[in-house]
This record gives structure tokens, sequence and C-alpha cells, in this order.
């Protein structure tokens, strides 16, 4: 097991003082850890005080979402280029995103490449609704949103990516996917890589699992061969149980090393 990423999305919860009061808490409970990489996407407007408040060894900030043009009259939007800086990663085409906001693949080729623009690893966020799943159409949806989202990105780009396997059934609805899916899903999504850009950039491609992630189920999935950390909404909403998971990992991580 190499080094994890483990993304708290908090999604549009937490008032700039209760994230400030969040962090306070979290940064007391959470060792540095070497081997894992902790990575915190609050609103937008928390970012900049969180900025200020975190050491970035500890903790690194992600953007839930921001538009791909740097700058103009779109009213409302924040842009990658507003962004530089003061985030490491951003996710693009979250399935709310793409289910709440009608995000398409030609929005998140967009996104992918003004993130790239701006120095910002972009978090694909890709995965299968129920009724896909049940069609059998699982390799086709990871295919084309893989596929569709990374258009004209060079091996060298391509080479740091992010992806985050979350099927849409399993986000913030309790029923998480069962190894053995997210095993055959990181597989289909590795493979797809390397027909893109060749076998070695698919395996330094992270993949992360995302879905109803809890203290009890964190370290099976962390377990799973191909993936390399977790994108958690709900239970990263508690510094308790997020700290003890990132705790935990460390712990997984030290056992597994003393064992070889
Ligand atoms: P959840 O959200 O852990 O609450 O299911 C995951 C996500 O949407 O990234």
């Amino acid at each position: 097991m190499g080094k994890k990423l483990i993304i708290g999305n908090w999604k549009m919860n937490l008032t700039i003082h209760e994230a400030s009061l969040y962090v306070h808490k979290l940064a007391d409970l959470v060792k540095i850890h070497q081997g894992v990489e902790v990575v915190l996407a609050p609103s937008h407007l928390a970012l900049q005080p969180v900025s200020l408040q975190i050491n970035y060894r500890q903790f690194k900030l992600a953007a839930q979402n921001f538009y791909w043009r740097d700058e103009g009259a779109f009213t409302g939007e924040v842009s990658a280029h507003q962004l530089r800086g003061l985030v490491q990663y951003a996710l693009v085409g979250h399935s709310e995103r793409r289910h709440i906001f009608n995000e398409h693949d030609k929005d998140t080729r967009h996104k992918v490449q003004a993130a790239y623009r701006n120095g910002i690893v972009p978090v694909l966020c890709v995965g299968e609704t129920v009724s896909e799943r049940v069609a059998g159409e699982t390799r086709d949806v990871l295919h084309d949103q893989v596929t569709g989202g990374l258009a004209n990105i060079t091996s060298e780009e391509a080479a740091e990516l992010v992806i985050a396997y979350e099927p849409v059934w399993a986000i913030g609805t309790g029923n998480n996917a069962s190894p053995t899916e997210v095993r055959a899903a990181a597989k289909m999504i590795r493979t797809q890589l390397k027909h893109l850009f060749g076998e070695q950039v698919a395996e330094s491609v992270r993949i992360l699992y995302g879905g109803s992630v809890t203290l009890d189920t964190a370290a099976s999935y962390l377990s799973i061969q191909g993936i390399d950390g977790l994108l958690i909404g709900g239970a990263s909403l508690d510094a308790h149980v997020f700290s003890t998971i990132i705790n935990n990992t460390h712990d997984q991580l030290k056992g597994i090393k003393e064992r070889r």
C-alpha cells in the first residue's frame, strides 16, 4: 500500500466560523503522517480563512468546483485562475454537479484543462447511476466520462491526475459499493487510462473511492488493490470521525510496512 490521499468534501456545509472551529479541532486530532496526504474541500467562502489557519504539511486544500474561463462577465462564478495559489486540488465533475447542475463531459473537459493551466491538480469524479449499473452500462459510462474529461491533456499532466470513482447510487445514501465492485471499476478506469496515455502514466494516476465511506468501511476500501485513497463527504464533517479515519489509515500503512 503506497501513500494514500484522503479528501474531505464538505459540500454546502459549515459557515466560515464553523469551518474555523472544525479545522482547529481537526489539527489537534490529526498527526502529520508522511504516508497520508489529507485534503480539505470547504466552500469557496471558507477557503481563504482556512488557508491562513492550516499548516500545509498537515492539510492541503481543494475547491469543490469552479468555472473554466479564467476571467470575464460570468456573474456568480469563481475561476481556477482566482483559486490559483489558494488550493492545490479541485474537484471536477462531481456527481452533484453533473446531476443537479447538468454538467456534461464537455464542461469537465474544459475544467480539467483550466485546472492544469492554473497549476491545480484536478480530481475528476466519475461514476454510474443505479439504472446504468442495472443496465450493465458501468464500463461504458466510465469510459465516456474518463475519455470525455481528459481530451487535450498531455501525458505529463495526466500523470498527476486524480480520479475519484463515485457510483452515484452510493453517494450520501448509505448504500456503499462492495470492495469487489470498486476493484472492478478501478481496473476499468486504469485500463482506459492505459489506452489514452500508456501504462506508466496509468499506474501513476491516483484513483480514489467515494460514496458513503464511514469510519467502519474506510480501511476495507483502502486495502483494495488499485485504490489510492478516499473522497469522503458526510463522514468528513465530524472532526472526530474524519481524524480517526486518517490516523487509522496511517496505522494501517505502518502495520503493512512492519509485516513486510
Ligand atoms: P458521501 O459523499 O461520503 O456523503 O457519500 C461522497 C462525495 O460526494 O464525495
